[in-house]
């Protein structure tokens, strides 16, 4: 039987956790390897080129540790690298490997949410830019109307733990605003990044209160469980010893120092190299 290895959790920094951490809430039993690539985020301004290199090395390294099943826990890269890796590379590979991406469990069931029809999403400017929103809540719910907008500096204040302090309400509020002014009749929102979890406070506290907020991390959580006692074949090949480790491309301490507020508890990472 082939040796069964941990499930890969890649994004490009710290938003990824948000998603982790329901991964060990809902599914607690399996392995996990964590994948930030903090020293080359954010994604979410880079070329589609670019977001496919950067995350095909990354999930190219979570096979090469042992992965069978990686989610990118990124909606940067499941916009923009998705499709290519899953139609491209993954047929070309010997073994039985999968790579699943965070952007369809939400659109798949946001029509449970709105009446006014009208869903707007929060979301890096790549992934606004692919459309995949668009597309993928069209798909599920043709009446729906998606207005989006892109919050490029949402991820920097995460990234460099300013999300809770005074100076990241300007750019919430300014977001807020003008999403609501492009439609008003906006009830229901997608935080469409993973990294938005760690401003919700503040994005709640701006955002007029009947406004339906979803966040992706529970969502995406029931889906993996969801997909895995679908595909019997791909779940005995994750390991189950109940386990988190952690990698960096950047530097391991401070690495620990942010992670361990996203996680809720002390969080120990390995540096490593991606091969050129
Ligand atoms: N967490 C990524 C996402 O969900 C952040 C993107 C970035 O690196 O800009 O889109």
């Amino acid at each position: 039987m082939k040796t069964a290895g941990p499930i890969g959790v890649f994004d490009s920094g710290y938003g990824g956790l948000t998603i982790l951490k329901e991964f060990v809430q809902l599914l607690p039993q399996y392995d996990y390897l964590y994948l930030g690539d903090n020293a080359r985020a954010p994604y979410g301004n880079r070329s589609f080129e670019t977001v496919y290199e950067y995350t095909k090395e990354c999930v190219n390294f979570l096979f090469s540790n042992g992965c069978k099943l990686v989610i990118l826990a990124c909606n940067t890269a499941s916009a923009k690298a998705l499709r290519t890796i899953q139609q491209k590379d993954l047929p070309l590979m010997q073994e039985n490997l999968r790579v699943l991406g965070v952007i369809r469990p939400t659109t798949e069931i946001v029509g449970n949410y709105t009446k006014s029809q009208k869903v707007g999403i929060f979301a890096t400017t790549g992934t606004v830019l692919s459309q995949s929103y668009v597309v993928e809540i069209q798909k599920f719910f043709p009446a729906i109307e998606v207005t989006q907008e892109a919050c490029p500096m949402w991820v920097p204040l995460v990234e460099n733990n300013e999300f809770n302090k005074p100076g990241a309400d300007y750019f919430v509020k300014k977001h807020i605003d003008s999403l609501l002014s492009k439609q008003p009749d906006i009830d229901t929102i997608i935080l469409g990044c993973t990294h938005y979890p760690l401003l919700v406070d503040k994005i709640k506290s701006y955002l007029p209160k009947s406004i339906t907020l979803l966040a992706q991390g529970q969502l995406v959580a029931q889906s993996l469980s969801d997909y895995l006692t679908r595909h019997p074949e791909i779940e005995i090949q994750c390991s189950k010893n109940g386990t988190q480790k952690y990698l960096t491309t950047d530097d391991a301490e401070n690495f620990n120092k942010q992670a361990s507020i996203f996680i809720g508890a002390s969080v120990n990472s390995t540096p490593i190299n991606l091969p050129d």
